[in-house]
């Protein structure tokens, strides 16, 4: 028999009791031995729960007792989590983690200190979605070219409903939080760093990048808003907060940020919590995953996974993916200012003349040609709110005519801007 404990007993760890327990006839069908959930480590013994497993409010329960072969860490944060994770690899036993915020930034240390103790951490990427195996195991013959992906299940489901339904933030981010999908700080979720987080996990295993979220470019969901919603309805996008890794020669680009994709590509479909990730390899061609990226029965699917992995054969993969360093193709990132891509462009100006004329100059000024562009009367008729779409340019250039647009004495409210990913 297998013992394992479980550290932090919230949605997702809930899940995990309870589907140890209901489907423990396949379980151990599958891993061959049987595994047992005995000791929950929660902060409030006085919180009722409806679960058979029995709880402490001491983390050491768990980490000192013997008999306890994997410890599954699900308490959240990033500093605390990893000196729990180490003395558990230190006493032997084998770990399966969900946290992404420790793994962007410790996964290089803890695959270190791991050695051959395996860490399983599937549920960290994608929820239910088992990407972290395709990606590792059974892409592993590839040079990946991309991966584009939805993988923040809060942020799609608000988009979608925002964009089906005209719900407004507010009131979608509400019901998020309650359906189990957000962060215990949902800013992790709308300010796009879970995401990231995500995103850089699978850069380690496909490029072997150890970049942590401070390197890369993050922007979240917070800035659109129905204008934005209505030109991406008028010219046939979608608004994702798309996850992007796509190598170059001697670079990687790694960003997350909310993006208008066109509203018949495939990866346009994946609505509501639901996760999406495209991987384009050099032999396979495109490979598109999909599955709830988010809840406690989904990412608790993940976390079995993983135990189950582990009681079969020790998880014989290296953490990362790789066992020795990619020699002589050690990758860079790539700057955000080489960006090149389309833009979106929302500007908010007092309705007079020349105004245009000002902005279009502007944009020429910085070798932007404008592609598209539409106008919204305010309901006070003296502002105009201005949508404009770009041709292609560099990333740089659009920051730094929002720059100085901003400093217009004609300007209500700071522009802004969403990328347009093809
Ligand atoms: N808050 C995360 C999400 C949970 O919404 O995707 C899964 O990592």
């Amino acid at each position: 028999m297998v013992k394992v404990g479980i550290i932090g007993v919230g949605t997702v760890g809930s899940s995990v009791v309870n589907i140890l327990q209901k489907n423990r006839d396949i379980i151990k069908a599958r891993a061959g031995k049987e595994i047992v959930p005995v000791l929950g480590i929660v902060k409030n013994l006085d919180k009722t729960r409806d679960l058979d497993i029995k709880l402490s409010d001491n983390i050491d329960d768990v980490l000192e007792d013997e008999s306890i072969d994997i410890v599954v860490e699900l308490m959240g944060g990033v500093e605390a989590p990893l000196e729990v994770v180490k003395k558990a690899l230190a006493k032997n036993k084998a770990v399966v983690t969900a946290n992404k915020a420790m793994l962007a930034y410790h996964r290089y240390e803890l695959q270190q200190y791991a050695k051959e103790i395996p860490i399983g951490f599937e549920a960290s990427v994608a929820g239910g979605i088992p990407i972290i195996k395709a990606l590792r195991e059974g892409l592993s013959a590839n040079h990946i070219e991309s991966i584009k992906g939805i993988m923040n299940g809060t942020c799609n489901y608000m988009l979608t409903k925002m964009m089906k339904e005209g719900v407004a933030f507010d009131v979608i981010l509400k019901e998020a939080q309650d359906l189990g999908y957000a962060e215990a700080d949902p800013s992790f979720d709308i300010g796009g760093f879970d995401a990231a987080h995500k995103l850089l996990i699978l850069a380690s295993i496909a490029y072997g990048i150890d970049a942590k979220p401070e390197d890369i470019l993050i922007e979240g969901i917070e800035n659109i808003n129905k204008e934005d919603i209505f030109f991406a309805n008028e010219f046939g996008y979608s608004i994702k907060l798309l996850t992007i890794a796509k190598k170059t020669d001697d670079a990687v680009e790694l960003r997350v940020h909310p993006a208008l994709i066109d509203r018949n590509a495939m990866i346009a479909k994946v609505d509501g919590v639901m996760n999406g990730v495209s991987v384009v390899g050099d032999c396979v061609g495109e490979t598109m995953y999909y599955g709830p990226g988010a809840g406690g029965d989904a990412t608790a699917s993940s976390v079995i996974s993983d135990i189950i992995d582990i009681v079969r054969n020790g998880s014989n993969s290296p953490m990362l993916g790789f066992k020795n360093i990619l020699e002589n193709s050690v990758l860079k990132l790539k700057k955000a200012d080489d960006i090149f891509t389309k833009y979106y462009i929302r500007i908010e100006v007092e309705d007079r003349i020349g105004v245009l004329s000002k902005i279009s100059n502007i944009l020429g000024d910085h070798d932007i040609s404008i592609n598209s562009f539409i106008q919204k009367q305010s309901s006070d008729t003296q502002n105009a709110t201005l949508l404009f779409s770009t041709h292609q340019c560099f990333e740089k250039n659009i920051q730094n005519a929002i720059h100085d647009l901003g400093a217009c004495d004609f300007i209500r409210k700071n522009p802004v801007m969403i990328r347009i990913e093809e």
